[in-house]
């Protein structure tokens, strides 16, 4: 089986991500089209690279991510530092003619995302492609919602309510990490989770045109984590703690028209006590409607409307496997059940299929810089206080 040489950097909560589904790629896809081979392992913190390195068996660790530029035997860069740190190596990886998989949000401000973009254009010229890691929108169920909706059966789109809401913020001791400084991560639940929700929502119903929102933050100081990997709140840090003002959003809701006419909502918190993983979606069109949770992610629940007989109408519950798409990932039986492993495995299938046969992912550079222009306009709403048309 033909082999390419992968280097990772950033090796945290996403490092691992991209690693065990790098690993499991193979083995979950009978025509996966080739064997990653872990070559270099890059992370600030030595102790981090070492151990990563040796847990992964990645032949060699460094603390410097040029090394891994500089490495011609490298064929493919897995970009996994907080939100700041995307853009330098990104582009210096995309130049020397590796392939990327870059975290998302694509960067800390929009000028770094179309310099990306950009990089990126170039790179595809040359048959050198790029990924943006929002994996949502190749959840099984996702993908049968969009065969749904594009096979007409739920009618024009009239309605489309995304959210995004988790709580492990939601405590004041919960420390200040790179996640709660904009310098690092550019915004906050804004850049974290607000745009996962709005992938899922654009994937399935179109760009959005125009937005008006409300951008809150309510915990305007925390205690100070030192580097290292982010705890999400794991970990409560005492009163005694160092403690440094917040400068990004904990809360983010919007309004939102679509280029197909459809309007919409999409609201993300990471102060929601009681969500976890709480990423809905619901549309509604002119025959019928879909709505899916991820905390149940293989099951999709469609309500058909119009076909339904008056006082049996309800939504009806498909459980996702085999039959569905990407149904090599998902084991035997419907109900068995995939989860986050799994669905960063079809994301490591895609950009392997895409790199091999040559094609933007339909996650590339330039569709992860359309979402970071509609958080800017995000932001200028809620400094406005008005609509603002996405550029
Ligand atoms: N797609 C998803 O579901 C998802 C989920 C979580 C995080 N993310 C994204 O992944 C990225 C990383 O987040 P995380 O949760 O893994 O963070 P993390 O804090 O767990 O890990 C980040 C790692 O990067 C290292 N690092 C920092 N700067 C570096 C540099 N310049 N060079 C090399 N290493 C460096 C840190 O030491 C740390 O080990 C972020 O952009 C985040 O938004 C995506």
């Amino acid at each position: 089986m033909k082999k390419m040489n992968v280097g990772l950097i950033g090796a945290g909560f996403m490092g691992k991500a991209h690693c065990v589904a790098m690993s499991n790629m193979p083995k979950l896809f009978p025509d996966a089209p080739y064997l990653p081979v872990f070559k270099t392992v890059c992370d600030i913190v030595p102790e981090i690279a070492e151990d990563f390195a040796d847990r992964f068996d990645f032949q060699n660790w460094c603390t410097d991510w040029r090394e891994i530029i500089n490495d011609p035997e490298i064929d493919i860069v897995c970009v996994c530092t907080p939100n700041c740190d995307h853009a330098e190596p990104s582009i210096a990886a995309l130049n020397a003619g590796k392939h990327v998989i870059c975290e998302k949000p694509m960067s800390a401000t929009e000028e770094q995302a179309e310099a990306m973009a950009a990089a990126a254009a170039e790179a595809a010229k040359k048959g050198v492609y790029s990924m943006c890691g929002y994996q949502y929108r190749r959840v099984p169920a996702i993908d049968e919602a969009k065969k749904i909706i594009e096979s007409g059966a739920i009618g024009e789109l009239t309605n489309v309510r995304a959210q995004y809401l988790q709580s492990w913020s939601a405590d004041p001791r919960s420390p200040l990490s790179w996640r709660f400084v904009k310098e690092t991560a550019g915004a906050g639940t804004l850049g974290d989770i607000f745009t996962h929700a709005l992938d899922i929502a654009q994937y399935l119903a179109g760009n959005v045109t125009d937005i008006v929102s409300i951008v809150k933050t309510y915990i305007k100081e925390r205690p100070v984590q030192e580097g290292g990997v982010d705890l999400l709140g794991t970990v409560k840090l005492g009163d005694d703690a160092k403690k440094q003002a917040v400068d990004v959003d904990d809360e983010v809701s919007v309004l939102c028209k679509y280029e197909s006419g459809a309007v919409g909502s999409i609201e993300a918190t990471r102060m929601a006590w009681g969500r976890n993983n709480y990423i809905t979606i619901e549309v509604h069109g002119t025959k019928g409607s879909i709505t899916w949770n991820y905390e149940r992610l293989n099951e999709l629940e469609v309500c058909y409307g119009m076909d339904d007989e008056d006082g049996a109408r309800g939504f009806k519950k498909i459980y996702t496997g085999p039959a569905n798409p990407h149904g090599d990932v998902t084991w035997n039986i419907p109900g068995m059940n995939i989860g986050y492993g799994e669905l960063k495995a079809i994301e490591a299938y895609e950009f392997a299929k895409a790199i091999t046969e040559g094609y933007e992912p339909s996650t590339c550079f330039e569709v992860g810089y359309q979402l970071d222009r509609v958080c800017s306009a995000i932001l200028k709403s809620n400094d406005e206080n008005a609509w603002v048309e996405v550029k």
